[in-house]
């Protein structure tokens, strides 16, 4: 699945983030199906948990900012995410070898109805306040 002009919330940074995330699926996505084992698995665990946290706050800070109606759905949403990547991230750590299938499925689940659907509803509220 990568990043298509249909997946865009038309704010640059955050196409830029979401690309680098649906990069990372991908990466993870071949880590399963190449099986390459448990170091580039732990280590895309570890980027996805920095990586996403950084997005959340490049989120919800403009979010504040412009005193956007759905924050509290979106910080939800983001509070929920860094905790499921945490609970996976300590479950394969603990030597669980479904983790990267079931990360690759929260991972869909988070591009589809995340990204595509409530990130998707904030284009417009920030376009009309200058930021593309
Ligand atoms: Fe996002
Ligand atoms: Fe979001």
């Amino acid at each position: 699945m990568p990043f298509t002009p249909e997946m865009s919330v038309k704010v640059q940074l955050f196409d830029q983030e979401h690309k680098r995330l649906i990069d990372l699926t991908e990466s993870l996505y071949a880590a399963l199906k190449e099986d390459k084992g448990r170091i580039s698995v732990a280590k895309l665990l570890e980027e996805l948990e920095h990586y996403t946290k950084s997005h959340f706050v490049n989120e919800e800070d403009l979010m504040q900012k412009y005193s956007y109606s759905g924050y509290d759905k979106q910080k939800r949403q983001h509070d929920e995410f860094i905790s499921k990547v945490a609970e996976l991230k300590q479950s394969y750590n603990e030597g669980n070898s479904k983790v990267p299938s079931q990360a690759f499925d929260i991972l869909y689940a988070w591009i589809s109805h995340h990204i595509l659907k409530v990130d998707a509803e904030y284009g417009e509220f920030f376009n009309k306040r200058g930021i593309r």
